[in-house]
């Protein structure tokens, strides 16, 4: 008999995409086949977030459309995995009865009885959190490549009380060790050049005495050619131990995300951030006393209950101060069962609007002046594969995670480390010529330039 068919779509952040890498670890180790396309499937899972109210309604019209697959298709499962799960299962499964299955980021193990059930005619529902589920055993299911994104820890203890991870992703806990750097070695073995250490706040992790240092020395350990990245990181949880850690292993990248979320004191109270703008700017300037050419990404949301004008001015004026590489930038969106939902959400819609798009355009503007402030500089980039735009060109990475344009050169393929210098910068990308390749392995090798 023909193996049941699952395509898998997966919204939101690298958690979920992680997760989604779990669950068909788990789906082909009971004997499913994985599909590319929603028509040639008998179950259609769609692993979603809850982070933002537009991902939400995304989802909600992917559905839509998905739905109609069934008419041709009686027996076709639709469900939905991840944050939705447990925040929409009354109104997914009971009242509008359009998905058979709703299963929460804790109970990816059972997938399988639950799709049994809804094949049996019932709702699959399982939506409970765990404290100890971490899939320590589990091997996710990776094709081959050169990045790889390894979740470390799940949940986050934070209570952001704008953010609602806590809710749907439950209480942190962290990964053995053990079992992390086995994957790493698998990966390594496999070809793999770039690891991403994962969890909502990965300075949290916690093996017994090992912390989120100790585990990232055990990381770049494993394969000197391989890159260590991670993400994300709290502004409380950064410690000393860490910026030394990142600063002695040349393989760890010398980039952090570190997400300030706004600019004023008063409203990083409101939204529990438990630090100050003074703290947040002493750490950017420790970490770039211990860590030379360290490059900084962050979260900014605009517009949370009660923002004033000059508060708004004072999320400009910190990222003047940090000059970040890079930004995510999100207008509030209130989400139910957070403490910011009971805020009167009184900041209107258009100034909302005005104040992201001020934030975005001063991101632009920094993000353009740091890159052209490049040019003339070497830089050593991982090579991974052909730029979208031109077969001419190859696409790689930098060390502080900028995305690099460089000209295909004879002897040059995906996973090799060239030295290149600088020529050319948008806010987006830098543009390159070939300088050499590099052997990560020789004795002189730092991945930054
Ligand atoms: N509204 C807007 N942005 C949010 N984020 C989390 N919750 C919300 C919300 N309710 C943003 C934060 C966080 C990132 C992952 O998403 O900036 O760091
Ligand atoms: Fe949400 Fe805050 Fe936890 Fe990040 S640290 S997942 S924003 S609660």
């Amino acid at each position: 008999m023909k193996n049941n068919c699952v395509y898998i779509e997966t919204y939101g952040c690298q958690m979920n995409l992680a997760d989604t890498e779990i669950v068909i670890g788990i789906l082909k180790s009971n004997g499913y086949d994985i599909t590319e396309k929603a028509e040639c499937a008998d179950v259609i899972l769609l692993n979603t977030c809850s982070v933002r109210e537009n991902a939400e309604q995304r989802i909600y019209g992917r559905i839509g459309n998905l739905k109609t697959l069934k008419a041709d298709k009686p027996h076709l499962i639709l469900g939905v995995l991840g944050c939705m799960a447990e925040r929409l299962r009354h109104e997914l499964v009971e009242d509008k009865k359009v998905v058979d299955l709703v299963v929460g980021p804790d109970e990816y193990r059972n997938l399988p009885s639950y799709i049994d059930v809804a094949f049996a005619g019932e709702k699959g529902i399982g939506v409970k959190l765990s404290r100890t589920e971490t899939y320590d055993d589990i091997m996710p299911y990776r094709e081959d490549g050169l990045q790889a994104f390894i979740s470390v820890m799940r949940g986050c203890d934070k209570f952001c009380t704008y953010c609602v991870v806590p809710f749907t992703r439950g209480r942190e806990r962290s990964r053995a060790l053990d079992s992390i750097i086995n994957e790493i070695k698998e990966l390594s073995n496999r070809g793999f050049k770039e690891i991403t250490l994962l969890g909502q706040n990965v300075n949290s992790y916690l093996d017994g005495g090992t912390d989120f240092a100790d585990l990232l020395s055990a990381a770049a350990m494993v394969d000197r050619t391989m890159r260590i990245r991670f993400s994300t990181s709290h502004p409380q949880d950064i410690s000393d131990k860490l910026l030394y850690t990142i600063a002695s292993h040349p393989n760890l990248c010398n980039y952090i995300h570190l997400p300030v979320q706004s600019g004023s004191n008063r409203i990083l109270e409101l939204m529990n951030r438990t630090y100050t703008v003074e703290h947040y700017l002493g750490l950017i300037d420790k970490a770039r006393k211990i860590i030379p050419n360290v490059s900084f990404s962050t979260d900014i949301i605009s517009g949370f209950p009660t923002e004033t004008e000059e508060e708004h001015q004072m999320t400009l004026e910190i990222m003047k101060k940090v000059r970040y590489d890079g930004a995510y930038m999100f207008k509030y969106s209130p989400r139910e069962g957070t403490k910011a939902y009971k805020m009167d959400d009184d900041v209107a819609e258009e100034t909302k609007t005005r104040r992201l798009q001020e934030i975005i355009d001063l991101q632009q503007t920094i993000s353009l002046e740091i890159n052209q402030s490049m040019i003339g500089k070497e830089e050593v980039i991982l090579i991974e594969g052909r730029s979208k735009k031109s077969n001419e060109f190859f696409a790689g990475r930098a060390d502080s995670n900028k995305f690099v344009i460089v000209p295909v050169t004879e002897g040059v393929s995906e996973g090799d480390y060239l030295r290149v210098k600088i020529n050319r910068g948008t806010s987006g990308t830098l543009f390159a010529d070939f300088i050499e390749k590099v052997n990560p392995r020789s004795d002189n090798l730092a991945l930054t330039a």
